[in-house]
């Protein structure tokens, strides 16, 4: 039997490319995402994984019985392209209550496999090659690929630690009238910072000095500590329709694997994201939409239980990391903290993680992959805690013998 040789970190695919007429020039600019390569090395190596950020605890019930029903009852087929309407409904019912903000369910949101296809079928709505896309560094590592993948050019502003505060002198050399659109994660992977009001009327006045749009993927918007709170950019005067929302079920229900989310925007900037949402996947899975209708409508203690036990997973791992030596950077929202490793003594991320996983036995995310510049994450690395206590505890026990 053939033996497969050890990977190491950071190759972007196994397979050599022979055939270069058949790999597009757009594929070229990219690599494989780092954070999907750290959780298969963890499965190699048996590793924590602490990787990538998704719950390793069950789904709430009342999610599960609506979905099992939902195929029970045989909604099975399409659902209509831009989401089906008890979900629609509930989307904009939850806006209503939770942000006072009103949408169309006919004609301002459109249902996608998950905000990661939100996110790209808005950039392909809204980009022409050669549009500018303002993008805080350190990143959600999507963002990139996905305006490379639009041809579009990224204009990086910092978030300076150790509270990830943007300069705004810095933000706005950053625009210009080649400008297209600022990308927003708030509350943010993977600095775990919330911005605020303040913050975002600097972004709004830009977007609106610009013409601009704010394309702002709010995936944590319920997963905040310390009494911070989320302030939608629609919020913002003059934001309403310069803005388009992302969001999910991903996070805040605990269904990373299902695969659905939502796009927010006025009825002209929703006509294109229909469009291109309509022939890159056609629909979000139909009996998963149907329990996202009861997701949605759930009570507001949901989200209050939810906070309240992701600040407790919050202070444990910061315990945990403190206890081994991490330097950390205190999140204020999200479920990742960014660790400062320079008292290790590494060269690099790439070394420290692949120490990290092969000799501790703990998966993490090295810090480069969330800068552009592999530089500027090198002493850097982000762990998650979205896990059970058992798989923090163990992760505990792992690193006090880093
Ligand atoms: C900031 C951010 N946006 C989007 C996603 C992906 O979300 P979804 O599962 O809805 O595609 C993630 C997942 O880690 C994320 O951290």
């Amino acid at each position: 039997m053939a033996t497969i040789a050890p990977k190491t970190l950071l190759q972007p695919s196994d397979i050599p490319n022979r055939r270069p007429r058949f790999r597009s020039n757009r594929t070229l600019r990219f690599t494989e995402s780092v954070i999907r390569e750290m959780t298969r090395l963890a499965v190699q190596h048996k590793a924590v994984n602490l990787a990538q950020g998704f719950p390793d605890f069950p789904a709430p019930e009342v999610l599960k019985n609506a979905a099992r029903e939902a195929i029970t009852a045989d909604i099975n087929q399409y659902a209509i392209t831009w989401g089906s309407k008890p979900f629609r409904d509930a989307i904009a019912a939850k806006y209503r209550r939770t942000y006072g903000l009103e949408f169309d369910p006919e004609r301002e949101i459109t249902v996608c496999c998950g905000s990661t296809e939100g996110m790209m079928a808005s950039l392909m709505a809204v980009t022409n090659p050669g549009d500018e896309l303002v993008i805080f560094e350190p990143y959600y590592e999507n963002y990139n690929p996905d305006a490379l993948l639009c041809g579009a050019e990224r204009k990086f502003v910092k978030l300076h630690p150790p509270d990830w505060r943007f300069d705004p002198e810095e933000l706005r050399r950053a625009f210009s009238p080649k400008t297209k659109a600022i990308i927003l994660n708030s509350p943010n992977n993977p600095t775990g910072r919330v911005f605020d009001r303040a913050d975002l009327e600097v972004i709004a006045a830009l977007c609106q000095e610009f013409d601009c749009l704010a394309i702002t993927d709010e995936i944590y918007e319920h997963i905040l500590y310390d009494g911070t709170t989320h302030v939608p950019m629609m919020q913002i005067p003059g934001m309403r329709d310069r803005t388009i929302l992302v969001n999910s079920m991903s996070k805040t229900y605990a269904v990373t694997g299902w695969r659905v989310g939502w796009v927010l925007a006025s009825p002209d900037l929703s006509d294109s994201i229909r469009k291109v949402h309509d022939f890159l996947t056609v629909g979000a899975a139909a009996p998963l939409q149907q329990a996202g209708a009861v997701a949605l409508a759930l009570p507001e203690d949901y989200y209050v239980a939810l906070a309240r036990d992701y600040t407790a997973r919050r202070d444990a791992m910061l315990g945990v990391l403190e206890g081994a030596g991490f330097r950390c950077f205190h999140p204020r929202g999200a479920y990742y903290i960014m660790t400062d490793i320079s008292g290790f003594g590494y060269p690099d991320d790439m070394e420290f993680a692949r120490h990290l996983i092969e000799d501790v036995g703990v998966a993490a995310v090295p810090g480069s992959s969330f800068f552009e510049d592999p530089r500027e994450g090198a002493q850097m690395i982000r762990f998650c805690f979205c896990k059970k206590y058992e798989t923090l505890e163990e992760a505990k026990v792992r690193l006090s013998k880093i």
